[in-house]
C-alpha cells in the first residue's frame, strides 16, 4: 500500500532521518548544557557532542575537525565564504567569479559586494548547464581573489567538474569556494585531493536537521574569511553565537550515515526515466545527461504547464523549481541560463527523490504523471479544434 501524498521534492528539503533524530534527542532533554561553558559538566557534554560531530562532518570529506565551523545553514556559510573572503581581500583584490545559475544565496551576496563596489563576473553556462572551464580561465584578473562554483545544482542536478575548476584557481593562486548543499552525502568529496578552500555544507539537505550547516575552510587557506558579525568569538572567531548541540549532533549523524544510496537512488532514476520518456513524445531532460546527481531529473513536457501538472497531480508533492526564493514567482534564473524560451520554462518540472523514496512511489508517480499529461494534451488539442 502506497501511503499518499507521495514526496518528490527532495532538492527542497529531504526528511529527517529517524536514527539522526535519535542522536539529537539527548541533547534537546538531559544534555542541555551551553558547549561554550567551560566550568562545568553539564558544558563539557554539549561541547564533546559538537566535537564528535565535527569531526563526523569533516571525516566524510576527507578533512580535518578544526576545517569545519558550524552555522545556520549553506545560506549562511555562502554568505561567510563569498562576502567574508571578498572583504579579507580588499582592497588587493577587488573581483570575483561566479555562475549565473547558483543558488540565490550566493547570487544575492556577489550582489551585495556589487553594491559596495565590487566587481563581480557571472559566468554564462553551456546548454548542459555547465560552464567553460576556457571562459573561467579567460574571467580571471591580477584582481580576483575568488571563484565561487556550486557543485550540483539544485534545480537541474548537473554537477559542475569540481576537479579541474578547483585546480585552475589553485594554478592562479585564487580561492575557490564551493555550494556544496546539494552535493554532500549524494557524491564523493576528499579534501586531500581536491583543491577547494571553501565548502558549504547544508543539514536539511542530507536527511540532518534543518537550521545547522557548515563552512570548511582549509587550513592552510591563503586569505581567511571575515567574521560577518561580532559576539563571543565562537567558531574560531567566525561565527559568533551559542552553539545548537542537538542540531550540531545531528548534522554529524547525517555525515555519518550517508553515503549508501547511490545505487537506490540511481536504480529509481533510470526506471522513472525510461517510463515517462518510453511513454511520452515531447519530453527531454533539462541540464546534462551525464554530469548529473540521478536524484534530481527535471523534465521539459512540450506544451504542458508545469504548474498546471503541480495542481493535477495533488497526491505528488513537486516543483517547479527552487523553493529557496519564495518571495520570487518569475522565471527561473537557471532554466534562463540555459536558453530555454519562457514557454520551455514554464513546461519543465523538476522530480527529486532520494533514500526514503520506493519503487512503488515512483511506479506511481510515473503512472499519473503521464496520465496527466496525457489528459492535459488531449483536452489542450479539443480546445484548439474549436
Ligand atoms: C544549492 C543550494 N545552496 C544553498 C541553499 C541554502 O541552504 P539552507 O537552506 O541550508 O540555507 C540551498 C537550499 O535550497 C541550495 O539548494
Amino acid at each position: 500500500m502506497i501511503k499518499l501524498p507521495i514526496y518528490l521534492d527532495y532538492q527542497a528539503t529531504t526528511p529527517l532521518d529517524p536514527r539522526v533524530l535519535e542522536v539529537m534527542m539527548p541533547y534537546l532533554t538531559n544534555k542541555f548544557g551551553n558547549p561554550h561553558s567551560t566550568n562545568h559538566s553539564f558544558g563539557w557534554e554539549a561541547e564533546a557532542g559538537v566535537e564528535v560531530a565535527r569531526k563526523q562532518v569533516a571525516d566524510l570529506i576527507g578533512a580535518q575537525a578544526d576545517e569545519i565551523i558550524f552555522t545556520s545553514g549553506a545560506t549562511e556559510s555562502n554568505n561567510i565564504a563569498i562576502k567574508g573572503l571578498a572583504y579579507a581581500a580588499f582592497p588587493a583584490r577587488n573581483h570575483i567569479i561566479t555562475v549565473a545559475t547558483e543558488h540565490t544565496c550566493v547570487l544575492e551576496s556577489c550582489r551585495s559586494l556589487e553594491r559596495a563596489g565590487f566587481k563581480v563576473t557571472y559566468l554564462p553556462v553551456n546548454g548542459d548547464g555547465l560552464i567553460d572551464i576556457n571562459e573561467l580561465n579567460n574571467a580571471i584578473t591580477s584582481k580576483t581573489s575568488l571563484v565561487s562554483v556550486m557543485a550540483v545544482n539544485n534545480e537541474i542536478g548537473v554537477i559542475q567538474d569540481l576537479k579541474k575548476i578547483s585546480q585552475l584557481c589553485r594554478d592562479k593562486d585564487i580561492i575557490f569556494h564551493t555550494d556544496a548543499a546539494q552535493a554532500i552525502g549524494k557524491i564523493p568529496f576528499d579534501m586531500t585531493a581536491l583543491k577547494i578552500d571553501l565548502l558549504s555544507i547544508s543539514g536539511h539537505k542530507l536527511y540532518g536537521p534543518k537550521g545547522i550547516g557548515a563552512l570548511y575552510i582549509r587550513n592552510n587557506i591563503a586569505i581567511r574569511p571575515l567574521a560577518l558579525f561580532d559576539g563571543g568569538g565562537q567558531e574560531r572567531g567566525l561565527r559568533s553565537g551559542t552553539l545548537a548541540p542537538a542540531l550540531c549532533a545531528g548534522l554529524g549523524a547525517a555525515c555519518r550515515i550517508s553515503g549508501h544510496d547511490d545505487e537506490h537512488i540511481s536504480t529509481l532514476s533510470e526506471k522513472l526515466k525510461s517510463l515517462i520518456m518510453g511513454e511520452l513524445d515531447g519530453v527531454r531532460l533539462n541540464g546534462s545527461e551525464t554530469m548529473r546527481y540521478p536524484g534530481n531529473l527535471n523534465f521539459l513536457f512540450e506544451g504542458v504547464k508545469g504548474d498546471l501538472l503541480v495542481k493535477e497531480l495533488r497526491n505528488i508533492a513537486l516543483s517547479t523549481g527552487s523553493a529557496c526564493s519564495t518571495e520570487k514567482t518569475g522565471p527561473s534564473h537557471v532554466l534562463t541560463a540555459l536558453g530555454l524560451d519562457k514557454k520551455q520554462m514554464e513546461c519543465s518540472l523538476r522530480i527529486g527523490f532520494g533514500r526514503m523514496t520506493t519503487i512503488q512511489e515512483i511506479d506511481y508517480a510515473a503512472e499519473h504523471i503521464i496520465h496527466s499529461i496525457n489528459k492535459i494534451r488531449r483536452l489542450q488539442a479539443v480546445a484548439k479544434s474549436f
